[in-house]
Parts: structure tokens; C-alpha cells; sequence
């Protein structure tokens, strides 16, 4: 299968146009950082690592424009605008901008280019590592005779990310590996992430799985239908609190009342060890018309959005929200479980380990 940002034999770059799935399959090629900046806007790329992904390569396209200092400065503040929640954003621009900074200008577009194609290369890497740490926790749950029942919110599969996904890398692992796995997928309004992403990647692999409303998951957890969530992360502040999609928090709380185990799946990139606690990670507000329009396939195969409130009845849309650590029974990271606590993450990001 391939990578989800790639590049073809003459060196362009190519992503999917993830507004058009799971309808349409159209190839986006991103050949400008306005490219970049666009697809991230408007959520043609999206899910944390990717879009640090894109704006890396941004970056590289930028400084083949004007590599001056002025410039370099300037891509990397518009870039860095594009979506104000995911860390990874500023974590991959932070990582280019160190390479090239120093060096004569003419060297600088090159040493973009190679920066975000490593930073590709080791996310695929790391995800593939959370895949197995998190596949070994949630064997552990797996019970006799019934598939291991898995709970996701959002889609933190493949299309989120360069390849295999954070919270959809262990389940992919486990469905190869050959154990019995069955996927609940919150739909995840407003975009719906979960009913039109998670929900065409697992049917893409072969994985059971069962598309849910995003109010069904007390209730299933409730009935011990669900042995785990797992869930991606858009930024972890130092003491361990969780800033993932709108609706992230609620799964939690219903996961903690009825003692089912809450994962977060997270790439030490995702980390802010400058965001101290949740409560100061900017949560992104969305346009209303998120809430206000449904995107869908009307009965004729055709793309339509359909207005589902009143014609003037406001909408907000805060796009994520802040899961507090205490609620988070680990964090899967590419080098190991720990727990959300402000000491185990210090201990590993100073190099100390999971
Ligand atoms: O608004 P989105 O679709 O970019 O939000 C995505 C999420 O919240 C994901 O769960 C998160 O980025 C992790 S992706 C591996």
C-alpha cells in the first residue's frame, strides 16, 4: 500500500485529497509551499504528523522560490499558521528551520527537501513502533472466544500520517498477526473523520469494524462491549493531559467510569514539553458551517452538502478538546508505555526511556 505523502520517479510530491474520501480516491499533487499551506487549510491533509509532514516539504518549496533569510523567516511563520492545535506542525518546521538557518542560502532548499523526507521516513518508522508496543498491551485484553473490541475516535489511521497510523497502527498489526479484532468507529462530527477515514481504511484492510454515532460509546462501554480505546493525539502537554479531536474528552470519562483502559497513541513529536498543562494548548475553532452542512453522497452518486439546522440558528465549532492525564491510562509512544505523568514524560524526552 502506499505511503500517504509520496513522490513519484521525476521527484514531485503526491498526497490524497482527503475531502473528496471515501468517494472519490483523487491524487493531489502539492508543488508550492501555497500548495501546502492550502491543502493544510482546507483539511485536503490532516491528522497531526501529516500535516508536519506537508508543511516540512512547504518549507523546502519556499527556499527553491527565495532562500534568503527574510524569506526562510517568512515561510515559516505562514506555514506555521496554517492549524494552531498539532504540535507536530511547529515540531517539523522547528526541525528544517535548524538545518537549513545555518547554512549559505544556496545550500538551504536541498537541505529542506532531505530534512522532510526524513521526517517521513521516521514517522513511518515510529508508527510501526507504537503499532507493536500498543499491539502487546492490547493482546493482553484480548478475552476467549470474542474478538477483541477496540473503541477509536477521529481517524489516527495511514491517511493521518505517512503511513500505518498511530492508533490504527496496532490494530492493523493485530488483524495481520491474525487475532480476531473488532474496530466501534465514532463517526466524529462534524467532518466526520472516524465515518468517512478510519471507517475506508479498515474496510481497505479487511478489518471488522462498525461505524458508530459519537454518543454511542457510554452506552457500548457500559454494556462491556468495548475492551479498550485507543485514540491519536494532536499535542501532549508536560504533566500528561491530551489534546486530540472534539469529543475525545467524553470517551474518556465514559472509558473511566466504567474502567475500560483509555490509550493514547503518541509519536514523542507530539509532545510540548513547553505546553505545560492542556488548559494552555490553543484549541482551534472551525467554521460553523462544519456543523451547520453535512458533506454526503446524494441517491444519484453525486457530492452534495445538506444544511441539517434551522437558517438561523448559530453553530460553534471548536474542533478539539483537553483530556485531562488523570483519565489516560497510557501513553504509547515509539519507545515504550508510559504513564501520563509530568515525571515519565521529562525522563523521556532527557533520553531516559519509556
Ligand atoms: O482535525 P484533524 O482531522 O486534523 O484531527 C486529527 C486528530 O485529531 C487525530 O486524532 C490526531 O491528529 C492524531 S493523527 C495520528
Amino acid at each position: 500500500m502506499a505511503r500517504t505523502l509520496w513522490l513519484d520517479s521525476g521527484r514531485r510530491l503526491f498526497t490524497w485529497d482527503q475531502i473528496r474520501l471515501p468517494f472519490e480516491t483523487v491524487e493531489l499533487e502539492l508543488a508550492s509551499e501555497q500548495d501546502c499551506a492550502k491543502a493544510i487549510v482546507t483539511m485536503q491533509v490532516r491528522g497531526a504528523p501529516l500535516i508536519g509532514a506537508v508543511a516540512a516539504y512547504g518549507l523546502a518549496f519556499a527556499l527553491r522560490a527565495d532562500a534568503r533569510d527574510e524569506a526562510l523567516r517568512g515561510a515559516f511563520d505562514r506555514l506555521l499558521a496554517t492549524r494552531p492545535t498539532a504540535v507536530n506542525l511547529r515540531w517539523a518546521l522547528e526541525r528544517v528551520m535548524q538545518v537549513v538557518r545555518p547554512l549559505a542560502p544556496g545550500a538551504r532548499a536541498d537541505a529542506a527537501w532531505a530534512q522532510a523526507c526524513a521526517i517521513c521516513d521516521e514517522d513511518v518508522a515510529c508508527n510501526a513502533a507504537i503499532g507493536r508496543h500498543a499491539a502487546a498491551l492490547l493482546t493482553r485484553l484480548a478475552r476467549p472466544h470474542r474478538a477483541l473490541q477496540i473503541l477509536t475516535h477521529c481517524n489516527a489511521g495511514r491517511i493521518a500520517t505517512v503511513d500505518h497510523g498511530t492508533a490504527l497502527s496496532p490494530i492493523y498489526a493485530l488483524h495481520e498477526a491474525g487475532l480476531a479484532v473488532h474496530v466501534w468507529v465514532d463517526e466524529t462530527r462534524p467532518r466526520n473523520q472516524g465515518a468517512s477515514l478510519t471507517a475506508w481504511e479498515l474496510r481497505e484492510r479487511g478489518v471488522p469494524h462498525t461505524v458508530i454515532v459519537d454518543n454511542a460509546g457510554g452506552l457500548l462501554m457500559r454494556q462491556r462491549q468495548v475492551d479498550a480505546v485507543i485514540v491519536g493525539c494532536d499535542r501532549v502537554a508536560a504533566n500528561g493531559d491530551v489534546a486530540n479531536k472534539i469529543g475525545t474528552y467524553l470517551k474518556a470519562l465514559a472509558a473511566h467510569d466504567n474502567e475500560v483502559p483509555f490509550y493514547v497513541a503518541c509519536p514523542i513529536s507530539t509532545i510540548d514539553p513547553h505546553c505545560l498543562h492542556g488548559d494552555l494548548i490553543e484549541i482551534e475553532q472551525r467554521s460553523p458551517r462544519e456543523v451547520t452542512h453535512l458533506l454526503g453522497r446524494d441517491e444519484e452518486g453525486r457530492l452534495r452538502s445538506f444544511q441539517v439546522t434551522p437558517d438561523d440558528s448559530p453553530a460553534a465549532n471548536p474542533a478539539f478538546d483537553v483530556t485531562p492525564a488523570r483519565l489516560v491510562t497510557a501513553l504509547v509512544t515509539e519507545q515504550g508505555v508510559i504513564p501520563a505523568h509530568v515525571d515519565a514524560i521529562a525522563q523521556l524526552l532527557s533520553g531516559g526511556g519509556a
